[in-house]
């Protein structure tokens, strides 16, 4: 096939100013700082078409595990390009489908046994909220029309997604008159995954959390249909780890009220966070699970909402009932993708994927320990392999005005540096894929130290 092309970079990013609306972006940004071409990927790094190679140190917007082109995850995929590319999945089913629940059912809480496909993190959301609401009003619980949700979080970009987030974030809050109606509880930051950091406090602190959730389930328990959260780590809020006991206390408050607990793992699932799933740490079942970017090991548009039985007993009835889930996408359960997150999830089982992670987890906090005392960092902290720490201008010991661009700077400057970080407001956090070689996150913290001079 003969390409279309312009010859050179300079003529294909006119192409793309002409036409392309990126993601996240004020556009105008690209005038000055055009977007950056990327011709390849190759284990954690990126190659740019500049020559450059730099570590893919946000893992491609969360999504990377196993690294880029991974041999077995790529010949997976042309394995099931040559069978199947895609089929509808309403009435029909395929092998790759069946393998991937097969795969994954061991690995959840037993409770979770019925598994919805769809094609992203925030359709994932959707489904988890529209089951939860279809659930409730079927069990004739029709009054609980808002939800829960903690302070600070994110599930996506879609209305009922934004809905469930925090508002104020992200220029969500134009979107406002449009929302699902939600009611929101805060979660303290738990200072025990910071280097260094002090507990004086603590108890009282975690306390006083408890106590606000027991009053907001009081306040709104019979008025919601679920409660949804990051559990372990809010990413998008500013990379904020939140206290397991919290969420067990979420979790009661849920069974006590007769409220669905939707667990977003959209980010923290598959090893992020040191174990597979962020939430085995606290040790509760949710009713509802997200799942999506790592499930395909970040390579193609994925998703899955798992129920429980219960849940799904909600919605088995005679079709005149009307009680069927009426919820489906072009693209539910794409063969490609599952073949694809078969091949990761197989990597998990043969090769020592979550050993490695924690070796690069502990190389992280080692370096992160650099940033300790630093005046121009604030609260390092790492869980797992995400470490993060608060960007300050030394001379006011406060967060640069979001004017000066700091974060957008540095990002453009470590680039050019050969490591990519995408701070978020002021937070600057490392999450590379988990195959990143440990001596990696040294580097990366000596690049970012160096720029920060
Ligand atoms: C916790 C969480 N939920 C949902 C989403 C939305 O996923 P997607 O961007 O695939 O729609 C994200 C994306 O960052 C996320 O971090």
């Amino acid at each position: 096939m003969a390409s279309s092309l312009p010859e050179s970079w300079t003529d294909r990013l006119d192409l793309d100013r002409a036409h392309v609306w990126h993601p996240f972006t004020q556009m105008l940004d690209h005038e000055s700082d055009p977007p950056i071409p990327v011709i390849g990927g190759e284990g954690c790094d990126l190659l740019l078409a500049n020559g450059d190679r730099v570590l893919d140190g946000i893992s491609s917007w969360w999504t990377c595990l196993h690294g880029h082109g991974h041999p077995k995850l790529m010949a997976a995929l042309e394995r099931q390009g040559g069978k199947l590319d895609h089929v509808i999945f309403a009435g029909f089913t395929h092998e790759p489908a069946l393998e991937l629940v097969s795969r994954l059912k061991p690995k959840l809480p037993p409770n979770l046994t019925r598994c919805f496909f769809s094609d992203n993190g925030s359709t994932a959301v959707e489904v988890a909220l529209k089951m939860a609401f279809q659930a409730q009003a079927q069990k004739g619980q029709g009054q609980r029309t808002r939800f829960g949700a903690l302070h600070m979080g994110y599930h996506g970009d879609t209305l009922g997604a934004v809905g469930v987030g925090e508002l104020d974030n992200f220029m969500t809050g134009l979107f406002r008159p449009l929302l699902l109606r939600c009611e929101r509880v805060a979660v303290p930051e738990d200072p025990r995954y910071e280097l260094l950091a002090s507990l004086d406090g603590w108890d009282e602190e975690l306390d006083a959390a408890r106590q606000r959730i027991q009053s907001f389930f009081e306040h709104h328990g019979t008025e919601l249909a679920a409660f949804i959260a990051e559990p372990m780590l809010q990413a998008a809020g500013g990379m904020r780890m939140w206290p397991p006991q919290l969420l067990v206390e979420i979790r009661n408050q849920c069974d006590r009220h007769g409220v669905y607990l939707i667990l977003d793992e959209v980010m923290t699932g598959f090893g992020r966070t040191g174990t597979f799933f962020a939430h085995s740490q606290a040790g509760v079942q949710p009713d509802l699970l997200c799942l999506s970017k790592g499930l395909s090991g970040g390579v193609l548009a994925l998703s899955l909402t798992w129920a429980t039985e219960e849940i799904y007993g909600r919605f088995w009835a005679e079709y005149s009932e009307g009680k069927a889930f009426l919820h489906g996408h072009s693209f539910t359960a794409n063969p490609l993708a599952c073949a694809v997150a078969c091949a990761s999830l197989a990597l998990f089982e043969e090769q020592p994927v979550m050993a490695d992670a924690a070796r690069l987890g502990a190389a992280m906090r080692s370096a992160w320990g650099n940033f300790v005392g630093h005046p121009a960092l604030r609260r390092p902290r790492v869980l797992g392999t995400v470490a993060a720490v608060q960007l300050v201008d030394p001379a006011t010991g406060q967060p640069h005005p979001p004017g000066a661009r700091f974060g957008w700077r540095l990002h453009r400057r470590a680039l050019e540096a050969g490591l990519l970080v995408r701070p978020i407001g002021d937070c600057l956090y490392f999450m590379p894929p988990l195959c990143t070689p440990p001596a990696r996150a040294g580097e990366a913290v000596d690049t970012l130290l160096k720029l920060l001079q």
